[in-house]
């Protein structure tokens, strides 16, 4: 069994999406073991407490980012999921980890992000790729690595940029096909067909 903590700072979207892709028999062999928010008001954690996971928030108010990190690897643990076993999955996630945190989970800590990297890393990926007016945008979910948004990437969907289409509507766009996407990779995972071969990650029949 896979044991499977998500970080989460916001509204818990796919979050939810991984939870009924478990609960749905689409991925098997995986649980998610714990939720943990830095936010105490996040709806992710209500996300998490109707589909009976575990949710812990962890408030970081106050903490360096050495000491937070700390914090959060204690809890991962505490509920099985271990470095070198588990995955640990962040999911809107809003803070930036250490290099500690990240190398204890290496190749085992997955991001999604809305847009198709290595174009537009950071906040407000969909109206980074607006502004610039590409025609097409996306999402990619990829391993975590200290820098952000740069890791090796596990998958990604191109979605189209339409005519009009604001901050809002592409973003929506790009959320519904990131609820597929970030399933795809969990359970490609917990098949173990995902091999990371220096910056390529290679997908295995
Ligand atoms: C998503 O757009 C994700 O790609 C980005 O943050 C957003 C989180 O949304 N990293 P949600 O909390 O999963 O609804």
């Amino acid at each position: 069994m896979l044991e499977i903590g998500v970080l989460v700072s916001g509204r818990g979207s796919n979050l939810e999406a991984v939870l009924k892709s478990i609960e749905k028999g689409m991925v098997r062999n995986a649980r998610v073991a714990v939720v943990i928010s830095n936010d105490p008001n996040a709806r992710a954690l209500r996300v998490a407490r109707r589909h009976g996971a575990k949710a812990v928030a962890l408030d970081d108010a106050g903490d360096s980012r050495e000491t937070y990190g700390a914090k959060l690897a204690q809890v991962l643990m505490k509920n099985g999921v271990e470095p070198g076993r588990g995955l640990v999955l962040l999911a809107g996630f809003m803070k930036i980890l250490p290099e500690s945190f990240v190398g204890l989970y290496e190749g085992r800590m997955m991001n999604i992000h809305p847009a198709l990297l290595p174009a537009f890393p950071g906040l407000r990926a969909q109206k980074q790729a607006l502004d610039h007016g590409v025609k097409v945008a996306g999402c990619t979910v990829h391993f975590v690595v200290p820098e952000v948004d740069a890791g090796p990437i596990i998958l990604q969907k191109a979605v189209p940029v339409q005519d009009g289409d604001d901050e809002e509507s592409l973003s929506a766009r790009i959320l519904r096909q990131e609820h597929r996407l970030y399933p795809l990779a969990v359970k490609l995972f917990a098949e173990g067909r995902i091999r990371i071969d220096g910056r390529v990650v290679r997908r295995q029949a």
